[in-house]
């Protein structure tokens, strides 16, 4: 039945191979102008629609190809990816997206993988080509899969996040991937299903072993490689279905993850060729002991940071994972305002990686309708900082942490931060004397110019609005 009525839809089209072409390119034109949308907040949402609109048209365009002459698995597939896709999308907090990233990348891995191992059933004693391509979807696939587990696993909390190590290790997980790529020719030469399980297994193991010494302040950076090794994954399968589609997609992905893991590596200081061979994270966390030491930490009132702001020539305000948390951000659009209108100039610096991914702080600020103007990139705006009056830090902790510039053996050292510390007054809003996301220390919090002012950091921006309205 609906077979039949598939094949009825394809019958009155009629496509042919030329027609496919086009829609295959069409959609990697909007693939294309959907990623440039995404590279600013101001046309993000156009990015996502037209990036969309060609996922869509994807689908059906590869339901219609008469290669695919059974619909009913395909449909399950489609049913139960949106019974269980639909409601994680809705519920999932923005905070929580990393993780969500990275089960999304393990279901690329292993849906590459399954399609390789598929494909050696389905053209059993066909070419050495055919199976270069099985291998090749197969390992990147598994490794895609079982190492997004694990930083799924690691940033979930299932497992401690921090670095797995043991003596030897590099060169351990080196002779397995030489183990992996020993069976993988086997298999491309004699085609035997056993060494085709048996890379395949490597190739599991391989993942696990390449993420375990990742400490979990790096993971981000190594779940978008992960992304970019499931998009390499879908190259594979695309050579072995023969699909010119899955090839190009896979190769934007392949490239704009590698190319997001090489900026997001520079903004965090970190070598790019160290995560791409896995591992890079392992000293991080014996070097996790608190840096800063000592120091008195003074406490303030949003009522005193209100009067220092209406005094102040420009502010400037500094959010992190904690605003993110507390959703504070239309609160801190209304401190913002209430400023302008007194004459004071106000605007908020982001840190390439504050948050928990990348272009966390600008999506909130969107969301809260903090116009373009008024936010600054790091680059632009740390050589401002020392002649600012007011800082004021809100939920932000490693981006700011001057120990990144001063302390070698702080595990942020290295990292370039916002140069908040410079002002002439900065108020740091948090709940607590606690570490951020690196667990360490930070030297900013007992400085002279440094006030903390504790609580929830959307309690406190409504009181800081409150006392500067009253004002
Ligand atoms: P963090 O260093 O993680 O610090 C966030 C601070 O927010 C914490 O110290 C916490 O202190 C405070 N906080 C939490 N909930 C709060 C609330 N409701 N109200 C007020 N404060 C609250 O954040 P950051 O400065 O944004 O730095 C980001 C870190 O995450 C970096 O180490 C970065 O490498 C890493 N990272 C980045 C990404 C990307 S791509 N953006 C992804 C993953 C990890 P209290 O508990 O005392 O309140």
């Amino acid at each position: 039945m609906l077979n039949s009525y598939f094949e009825t839809i394809k019958d009155t089209l009629n496509l042919n191979a030329d027609a496919f072409a086009l829609l295959y390119l069409a959609c990697g034109v909007l693939f294309i102008l959907g990623l440039k949308g995404l590279s600013h907040p101001r046309s993000a949402r156009r990015g996502n629609a037209l990036a969309m609109m060609a996922m869509g048209l994807a689908i059906v365009t590869t339901l219609l190809h008469p290669s695919v002459t059974d619909y009913t698995w395909i449909l399950a597939g489609l049913v139960a990816g949106a019974v269980v896709g639909i409601p994680i999308a809705l519920k999932i907090k923005m905070t929580s997206m990393p993780q969500l990233v990275a089960i999304l990348n393990s279901f690329g891995g292993l849906a590459a993988a399954l399609i390789g191992i598929g494909m050696h059933f389905a053209l059993a004693g066909e070419t050495a080509g055919d199976r270069t391509e099985i291998f090749m979807g197969a390992w990147i696939g598994l490794i895609t899969f079982s190492g997004s587990i694990i930083a799924f696993s690691k940033l979930s909390g299932y497992m401690k996040s921090a670095a797995i190590t043991f003596p030897m290790q590099h060169m351990f997980n080196l002779l397995v991937g030489f183990a992996m790529i020993a069976t993988g020719v086997l298999y491309i030469q004699h085609g035997d299903v056993y060494m085709l399980y048996a890379f395949a297994a490597i190739a599991f193991t391989l993942g696990v072993l390449i993420i375990i010494p990742i400490g979990g302040a790096d993971m981000p950076v190594v779940v978008s490689l992960l992304n970019s090794y499931s998009g390499w994954a879908a190259v594979a399968t695309g050579f072995t279905l023969e699909n010119t589609l899955l090839i190009m997609t896979g190769s934007i992905v392949g490239s704009s993850g590698a190319i997001l893991t090489y900026v997001m590596c520079k903004a965090m200081n970190r070598s790019f060729f160290n995560v791409l061979l896995g591992g890079f994270g392992a000293d991080d966390d014996a070097g996790a002991a608190m840096t800063a030491t000592g120091g008195t930490v003074k406490q303030a009132s949003a009522d005193d940071a209100a009067f220092m702001m209406e005094n102040a020539n420009g502010v400037v305000i500094v959010p992190g994972y904690g605003m993110a948390v507390a959703q504070a951000q239309h609160a801190l659009r209304e401190v913002m305002d209430i400023l302008e209108e007194k004459n004071i100039k106000a605007r908020f610096a982001i840190h390439p990686v504050a948050g928990r991914m990348p272009g966390h702080m600008n999506v909130l600020l969107a969301e809260a309708d903090v116009p373009y103007e008024n936010v600054a990139e790091m680059d632009n705006i740390n050589a401002d900082f020392a002649t600012t009056d007011v800082v004021l830090v809100v939920g932000a902790n490693d981006v700011v942490n001057p120990d990144a510039k001063n302390v070698k053996s702080s595990p942020l050292y290295g990292m370039p931060i916002l140069d908040a510390y410079k002002a002439k007054t900065v108020y740091v809003v948090k709940r607590s004397m606690n570490a951020g996301y690196a667990g360490v220390d930070n030297a900013l919090f007992t400085m002279d110019n440094t006030s903390m002012i504790f609580g929830d950091a959307k309690e406190v921006a409504e009181r800081l609005a409150a006392a500067l309205k009253m004002s």
